[in-house]
């Protein structure tokens, strides 16, 4: 889940540095964590393209993608969202600004959630067995 984020990030912010005519400008990740007491808040933030916010809502849609035909499937986000809210009862939101940012904040509870299944029923594939 983390590294589809840190995927999306890096390509983000490659984009970026090959469109921009900024000399100056450098490719930056970063990830920052808080922890909220009950929960455990994970930030994933670049310095990429940004999306824009007629996009947002369908970023963990499965198969939206934005990327050339055959780089990318469009699952990574929906597969991230089911395992954050499904098999850990977290959140995951985003938060963009075209050609400043893109932030993803993923915010998990310490226990698991009760009757969470252990693997995720639509897909039942190794990337979704719930590790971090
Ligand atoms: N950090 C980001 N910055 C800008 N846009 C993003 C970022 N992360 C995701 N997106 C947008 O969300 C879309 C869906 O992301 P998702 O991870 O689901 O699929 P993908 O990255 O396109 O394909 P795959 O994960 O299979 O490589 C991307 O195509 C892109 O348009
Ligand atoms: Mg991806």
């Amino acid at each position: 889940m983390l590294l589809n984020l840190f995927g999306n990030g890096f390509y983000a912010a490659n984009r970026r540095s090959q469109e921009t005519s900024d000399p100056s400008y450098r490719p930056v990740l970063k990830i920052s964590t808080r922890d909220l007491g009950g929960e455990v808040e994970i930030k994933v933030r670049d310095n990429g393209t940004g999306s824009p916010p007629e996009l947002r809502d369908k970023l963990f849609t499965p198969f939206f993608t934005t990327k050339p035909t055959g780089e990318g499937t469009g699952l990574g986000l929906s597969i991230s969202y089911d395992i954050v809210t499904q098999q850990h009862g977290g959140t995951i939101t985003v938060d963009s600004r075209v050609g400043e940012f893109t932030e993803f904040t993923v915010r998990l509870p310490r226990s698991a959630p009760s009757g969470a299944p252990a693997v995720n029923a639509r897909t039942n594939s190794a990337a979704t067995s719930g590790e971090p």
